[in-house]
């Protein structure tokens, strides 16, 4: 969603908006605008549609450059009205107010109706304009600019992280968020605000993460958070793990690519202290997790995108290895149903960000229902929404994602949603040493099979060709890879645009055969288990129907090649653990380079963002 960066400093603030923003994008991308003051405390904004390097090509092409100390920032992902120079932000009320925000206003056409009865105008088909001018409104009755705010976000209805400046109060950004993230980066002679710590590392690894509701008056050299309540409050400053190196592309062309080839290393980070020689660590879940995972009687996993398919991926796991039954559902649904939780219910969110709003409403939905169930959520997000509202936490170490289109988040995930199945299996009783053992030693093996899946790219690159002018595609495979076959369409749906299902083998004949033809090329994974003999005969059926396809194989699993089909053998003696994992690798090769083929923006594709903080 929406990017926030700002900052209080001694110096010209314009080139750390720039490079926050630039930092921030794969959060949203039609829009990317900034506001400072002025040394005689008047705003000077540059707004441009379009990405960040617009913003930078307008603000050079000015005659006067736009400096000051003090300064609000926002990359845009529209949700209310186009993507426009007057939509984006930040936005201004009556020259005294300017804001930047993240979320949604739901009560805004309310609120707006309102405004046009005081004399205030609108420029924008945004819900946030009106933010700037109930602000601007309460700053009549109010002293302060903090309490200001605080008046004014009473008559809010939704979500916002704001960042708001001044030009009565030119010394200080408040800032405050519900339901959406916001940090402040503590500085040097300089304090800073953002949506996500990545936008600061060049400036500061010191952080204060805002709870929710809370709000601050951020100052050069002083810090003041009050709660939702209005106390004032003392929150801790954590230094980040993050290096700054790490959200940059190094020798790569995309940071999709990097993250790709950053997989041996992200599953062995997510490993490391979580396995000994031979058994997992049940309380790398949280101290809690033994007591919990012992008395839990079924498991419900709830998220959205790739993390979902994570989900699927994970629901054969935990029936099979764990004995335990588990429902998986998209948060969007979930959040709206009058869903059944009975009491024994481990309730695990899966969210990269651990930010997205249906994921974070879903829990809290949940835990309405509810209040006796114990919670979990996997995220590779340290401070986000999830962890804060979870009995448990498993961070994945994947690193920083930046590329729009999930890979290492989604095999980081799938080996902490092993360690999840072998840890519940372990502590009912459904696995002995011996099978632990085997998963431990499975898991260990995944970075060196990750490598060799990754040596197949030569060849993967010129199948690629083959989607030139392709504008369908069909994944198939049976049991867990039916939840990869879905990741893979997922994948090429997101960053080459062509239309892309994934079936269960075995459902073919239901219906979607009939879709096969020359024209639809059909992409299936075939590993070396008890449903290779039904799978081999799926083949078939679709091989007589014409179809050009692609199977990825285990070395093992020895399909025949007819005529139009490449068989590829990505490595040998994968288990149910280290195959769902490896067989993902060619499908986010295949998408990337069909996605430079098509030549598509695959870092930032259109219409998506990477963290969706909105509804
Ligand atoms: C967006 C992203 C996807 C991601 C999904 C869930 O749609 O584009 O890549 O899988 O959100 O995000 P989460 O952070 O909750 O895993």
């Amino acid at each position: 969603m929406c990017g926030i960066v700002g900052g209080v400093t001694n110096k010209d603030i314009t080139s750390l908006l720039l490079e926050g923003l630039n930092r921030l994008e794969y959060r949203g991308y039609d829009s990317s605008g900034l506001i400072v003051l002025s040394k005689n405390n008047t705003f000077n904004r540059a707004r441009s549609v379009g990405k960040v390097q617009n913003l930078e090509d307008n603000l050079k092409a000015r005659d006067h450059k736009i400096e000051g100390n003090i300064g609000i920032a926002h990359t845009r992902w529209a949700t209310h009205g186009e993507p426009s120079i007057s939509n984006a932000h930040p936005h201004i009320s009556k020259n005294s107010v300017s804001l930047v925000h993240n979320g949604i206003i739901e009560n805004y056409i309310d609120l707006k109706n309102n405004q046009l009865k005081k004399g205030y105008s609108f420029s924008s088909d945004t819900d946030t304009e009106v933010i700037a001018h109930a602000i601007d409104f309460a700053m009549k009755s109010c002293s302060t600019l903090i309490a200001s705010v605080q008046l004014a976000i009473k008559s809010f209805t939704g979500s916002y992280g704001l960042g708001i400046i001044s030009s009565k109060y030119p010394d200080q950004i408040v800032a405050t968020r519900k339901g959406s993230p916001l940090v402040i980066g503590v500085g040097k002679n300089a304090n800073y605000i953002a949506s996500d710590q990545m936008a600061l590392l060049s400036v500061t690894k010191e952080f204060i993460f805002l709870e929710e509701g809370d709000i601050a008056e951020i100052k050069i050299d002083k810090i003041t958070i009050y709660d939702s309540e209005g106390n004032l409050v003392n929150r801790k400053i954590i230094t980040s793990q993050l290096k700054e190196g790490q959200v940059d592309l190094g020798n790569y062309d995309h940071f999709m690519q990097k993250e790709i080839f950053e997989q041996p290393q992200a599953v062995r980070d997510t490993l490391e202290s979580r396995i000994t020689n031979d058994s997992v660590v049940i309380s790398a879940f949280g101290y809690k997790a033994e007591k919990i995972f012992s008395e839990i009687k079924q498991v419900q996993i709830i998220a959205c995108g790739t993390s979902y398919n994570a989900g699927i991926v994970a629901k054969y796991w935990l029936e099979d290895i764990a004995k335990i039954t588990c429902n998986v559902e998209v948060a969007s649904e979930y959040r709206y149903r009058r869903p059944i939780l009975l009491n024994g219910t481990l309730f695990i969110t899966l969210s990269q960000s651990g930010e997205t709003a249906d994921t974070v409403e879903a829990l809290k939905t949940a835990k309405k229902i509810n209040s006796d169930i114990s919670t979990l959520c996997i995220t590779n997000s340290a401070e986000s929404s999830l962890t804060r509202l979870s009995d448990l936490t498993f961070l994945t170490h994947a690193g920083p994602e930046i590329g729009v289109a999930s890979t290492k988040a989604f095999t980081t995930q799938l080996v902490a949603l092993a360690l999840l199945a072998c840890s519940i299996g372990k502590l009912k009783k459904s696995i002995n040493k011996k099978q632990e053992k085997g998963i431990v030693d499975g898991l260990k093996r995944l970075p060196g099979l990750i490598n060799e899946a990754l040596l197949q790219e030569t060849q993967i690159k010129k199948l690629s060709t083959r989607f030139k002018n392709k504008n369908s595609a069909l994944f198939l495979g049976r049991g867990t890879m039916h939840a990869i076959a879905m990741e893979g369409a997922l994948k090429l749906k997101e960053i080459s645009y062509i239309h892309a299902e994934a079936y269960p083998a075995g459902e073919l004949k239901h219906g979607p055969i009939a879709l096969i033809d020359e024209n639809m090329p059909v992409i299936a994974i075939a590993p070396n288990d008890e449903l290779l003999g039904k799978l081999k005969s799926n083949l078939h059926e679709v091989k007589s129907r014409g179809s050009q396809m692609i199977v990825f194989e285990d070395e093992n699993s020895k399909v025949e090649s007819m005529d139009a089909m490449e068989v590829i053998p990505i490595t040998s003696n994968l288990g149910r653990i280290t195959a769902p994992i490896i067989f993902t690798i060619p499908l986010q090769l295949l998408s990337y380079h069909v996605a430079l083929i098509k030549k598509t923006d695959v870092d930032k594709p259109r219409n998506l963002a990477k963290s969706v903080t909105v509804e």
